[in-house]
């Protein structure tokens, strides 16, 4: 059985272009209802146009699906909330949000101004968390909710003259990571996705033909596997160009040092042992690091008696 989207109503963000305008076009293929948001503006965020939403719509439309245009700002929470209403008056739900707008500022940290910085912030991480706290109560009111944050590469490993959008990038996992304990009781799974893809924030960035090979569909195919009635929790699906992996952030299990050799020579001197990933495992919230470090004291404690 395919994964279907009949009777859902998505919300994509940014979906006037690139990876947006393919999320929302495949959302709409197999069935959902879609708000195509789009602010129109260039590729660092100045201007604006409702024409590429708007096409986007009219392409959906031909091919026999349901979708309206909205060019509501992300990064302001009054615009979001109105689009919000909107989709509710229209269809009566929200099931699924892809966060996915985005500008860049490139820029040495040396370079960056703050209004560059912070334009970059209130794109992506503000953004984000506007559109998921416009949805957020409709999802736990249905019991259903499927979010997906659009991270990348550049924020999980780094990027140079990408400070900004590296940390803005990185931010929105820490979202999805609270998010998803916050979410569990009432079935919102929160993922993230970290794509590469040819579209006009990378276009310059690579020769014709590995763009080629980069095209936006790839993407969407792992970004629909993150908002079905089955999707994960949790993931950090990556995906470019025909390749998928996932990515997750491990804790090495550490060692113990008794009061007297809590120093930073000592600590130090351990590096080896620190870093030793034989028993490295991924962590499901805070309080389970937590939890180990008093588990070894006590351990230590006990064996000293
Ligand atoms: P794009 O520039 O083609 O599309 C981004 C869309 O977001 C544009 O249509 C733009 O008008 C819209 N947008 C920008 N600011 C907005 C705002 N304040 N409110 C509403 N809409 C707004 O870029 P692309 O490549 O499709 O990027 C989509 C997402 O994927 C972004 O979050 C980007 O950071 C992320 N990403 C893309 C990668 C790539 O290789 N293309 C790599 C890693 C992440």
């Amino acid at each position: 059985m395919g994964i279907s989207f009949e009777g859902k109503v998505a919300i994509v963000t940014g979906a006037g272009n690139g990876l947006g305008r393919s999320h929302a076009l495949a959302l709409a293929e197999r069935g959902a209802k879609v708000v195509v948001n789009d602010l129109g503006g260039a590729r660092d965020g100045m201007g604006q146009s409702s024409e590429a939403a708007r096409e986007v719509v009219r392409l959906i439309e031909e091919r026999g699906g349901e979708a309206f245009a909205h060019g509501a700002n992300v990064a302001k929470f009054d615009e979001v909330e109105e689009m919000v209403e909107q989709a509710l008056e229209k269809w009566g739900r929200v099931d699924i949000l892809i966060n996915n707008a985005g500008i860049l500022r490139d820029k040495s940290f040396a370079k960056m101004s703050v209004e560059d910085f912070q334009q970059v912030v209130d794109v992506h991480l503000m953004g984000t968390f506007n559109c998921t706290k416009a949805v957020w109560e409709i999802m736990r009111a249905q019991n259903y909710g499927r979010i997906v944050m659009t991270t990348s590469s550049s924020g999980m490993y780094g990027n140079f003259g990408q400070t900004n959008y590296g940390s803005a990038k990185m931010a929105v996992l820490g979202l999805m990571n609270t998010l998803v304990l916050e979410g569990i009781k009432n079935d919102i799974r929160v993922n993230a996705l970290a794509p590469t893809a040819s579209t006009r924030m990378t276009e310059d960035l690579m020769p014709e033909h590995v763009q080629k090979m980069l095209t936006p569909e790839a993407v969407t195919a792992g970004a629909l596997t993150l908002c079905h009635d089955d999707a994960p929790n949790r993931m950090i699906l990556c995906a470019g160009a025909g390749g998928y992996a996932s990515t997750r952030i491990f804790e090495t299990d550490g060692i113990y040092l008794p009061v007297d050799q809590q120093t930073p020579e000592q600590v130090w001197a351990h590096f080896d042992q620190i870093n030793d990933t034989t028993q490295q495992e991924p962590l499901d919230s805070a309080v389970l690091q937590t939890e180990k470090f008093l588990t070894k004291a006590a351990a230590h404690l006990s064996a000293q008696k």
